[in-house]
């Protein structure tokens, strides 16, 4: 099996990612239209779909997604496919891809059964709520985002050894092996990959002062084409493959990782270590127009999120205002900012804290949530807070997602992170892997907004062993009871409001995978308030109507990367690869 997989992975080509170009075009004008605002469609990214009979992978790296199909194709399922196509990402796609971060897994069976797996980083036991904040009780710049005390304990090989215990076929060691080869043999940079590198490298020389091979020997500039080899990395990849769990949480590899945490004044410990469990959790399951919308769970504030944000868009006519049109931006905006504000008040680990879902999901309470909406004006976010009556209802650059169906239709979408790009930018001495910066997703200080802006209180306050809010949202959605798309993204805030635009590009808006991806987006999160747009999402007249109406915008270059799988009538696999990115989909 590994001699297959060490030849396959030999002959891969990098580059060969479908090319994409970005329409500059105005759009053109429907004749046949009497509705201006679906006249107005908006402008995109022109990547094409990939289909498959029986099984497709779509991740952010053309290898990655090449192993995972090698997989599938010798006899793997879906969950022999997670588990190597997480851990080549943690060679070929470093900014994101891990083996010292965390992240969410939602899967459904062929039989229909759900699972959520959350293996988010958890607090160190020595972590306590003002870490981050100095004598005067201000916010101390940067410590909760580069360097030692930034990392939250590491979950993911605790879950992919739990993932294939549970439902893996095919022998561990067969899984953990491509990613040995790549690391060993050297990975080729992308165009993408290069600048990542070369934008942390300042950070990059201060938090690791030995050397690390993510920094060239002579300290040029990387260019795509360069070949990056990760010793280190590939000797703790042996490990893993070697004891499994124990490869990482005991032994060599832990010893490195605690004594790196000395060296620059971490908080993570062996007792850390031995403690962290991934965590198997019951999906949240809502309903889109006749879909059922299967999501995680706290501490995901993105299912919570988005379930909310479709009930209260249910009602409204999307399909026939149009995608990104005056009327569909402003009340997507609206919900948004709502939801967006119960987010900030309410959502934190439910292990510690106690989430009030029954509230925050009752129709009544989301109805009453938009009693002070108006069409023609945007609600100042000042004019806002979070629903006051929740509890009135009783008890309750840089992540990255993956979509994966099987020829036995199983599915898993997994989205996982560092958070920032390269994590705290410290790679463990002798390791050879970045650690995460995750701690940054607690709420630091009340009110005080974290890398992406979102503030938050009480909920997610930071408590040992606690795991921090996250937005990831691996989503998968079933259409009368079948398989009918899975998909998620990287993003920090903006993710659940992409997975938001993926699924009613595709259920409302009628689009294939490939065209809900490429369409551009947009997203607001009730502070800043301001929607942050992707160039091009709006025309010049919708985007002035909305200014008009008091919404302020922000370009933020793209947002987000949705890596979708789609099931079509005739059960056959449409893959759809977010052009923002290098991500491919691979389908056969
Ligand atoms: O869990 C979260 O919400 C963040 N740590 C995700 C970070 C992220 O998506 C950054 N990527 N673009």
């Amino acid at each position: 099996m590994n001699t297959i997989f060490r030849a396959s992975v030999s002959f891969l080509i990098l580059g060969a990612v479908t090319a994409t170009t970005l329409s500059g075009q105005q759009p053109e004008r429907n004749p046949f239209s009497q509705n201006s605002a679906v006249s107005q469609a908006p402008q995109g990214y022109t990547k094409e779909g990939v289909f498959g009979h029986k099984a497709m992978v779509v991740s952010a790296h053309p290898l990655a997604s090449q192993v995972g199909a090698e997989i599938l194709r010798h006899g793997g399922n879906a969950f022999d496919a997670t588990v190597a196509v997480q851990l080549t990402l943690a060679v070929v796609f470093p900014v994101a891809g891990n083996i010292s971060g965390g992240g969410f897994i939602v899967a459904r069976m062929a039989n229909g059964k759900t699972v959520t797996l959350d293996f988010r980083e958890a607090a160190p036991m020595l972590a306590s709520r003002d870490m981050f904040l100095d004598s005067a009780g201000n916010v101390i710049p940067r410590l909760s985002t580069f360097g030692h005390k930034a990392s939250g304990v590491p979950g993911t090989v605790d879950a992919m050894v739990k993932l294939h215990k549970q439902y893996g076929k095919l022998p561990w060691k067969a899984l953990v092996q491509p990613a040995i080869d790549i690391a060993r043999n050297g990975v080729f940079l992308t165009v993408r990959e290069a600048e990542g590198l070369n934008e942390v490298r300042e950070s990059l020389e201060y938090y690791n002062p030995g050397k690390t091979y993510f920094l060239k020997p002579n300290k040029s500039p990387w260019k795509a084409g360069d070949k990056l080899v990760q010793e280190d990395l590939a000797s703790t990849l042996e490990r893993i493959r070697d004891k499994g769990r124990d490869g990482f949480y005991k032994g060599k590899t832990a010893e490195l990782l605690v004594a790196e945490m000395k060296r620059g004044g971490g908080f993570i410990t062996q007792k850390d270590l031995d403690a962290y469990s991934a965590k198997w959790r019951t999906p949240l399951r809502g309903s889109y127009r006749g879909h059922t919308i299967i999501t995680m769970p706290p501490p995901s504030a993105g299912g919570v999120g988005l379930l909310q944000m479709l009930t209260i868009l249910e009602a409204q006519p999307l399909k026939e205002w149009g995608v990104n049109s005056e009327k569909t931006a402003h009340c997507m905006i609206e919900v948004e900012r709502r939801v967006y504000a119960d987010r900030s008040e309410y959502l934190g680990d439910p292990d510690f804290y106690n989430v009030p879902m029954k509230g925050l999901l009752d129709q009544q309470y989301l109805r009453s949530r938009m009693s002070n909406y108006s069409p023609d004006k945007a609600t100042p976010s000042t004019e806002i807070t979070y629903g006051k009556d929740v509890r009135s209802f009783g008890s309750n650059d840089q992540t990255t997602h993956f979509s994966i169906v099987d020829p036995e239709g199983n599915a898993v979408a997994l989205t996982t992170t560092l958070n920032g790009g390269y994590g705290s930018k410290v790679v463990v001495d002798g390791g050879g892997f970045f650690m995460n910066n995750e701690m940054d997703d607690f709420s630091v200080k009340p009110g005080a907004p974290n890398m992406f802006g979102a503030i938050g209180g009480e909920a997610n306050a930071i408590q040992a062993r606690k795991r921090m809010l996250s937005s990831m949202t691996p989503t998968i959605v079933e259409k009368d009871g079948k398989l009918s798309f899975l998909l998620g993204t990287p993003g920090g805030t903006t993710i659940t409001t992409s997975v938001l635009q993926g699924i009613i590009n595709i259920i409302d808006h009628s689009m294939t995978a490939q065209q809900a991806v490429n369409t551009k987006r947009f997203h607001h999160q009730y502070v800043p308030d301001i929607v942050r747009v992707e160039h091009g999402t709006f025309t010049t007249e919708v985007e002035t109507a909305l200014q008009q109406k008091g919404h302020t915008f922000r370009n933020i270059g793209t947002i987000g990367k949705l890596d979708v799988i789609l099931r079509r009538a005739d059960g056959s696999l449409e893959g759809a690869a977010d052009p923002r990115g290098d991500d491919m989909a691979i389908g056969f």
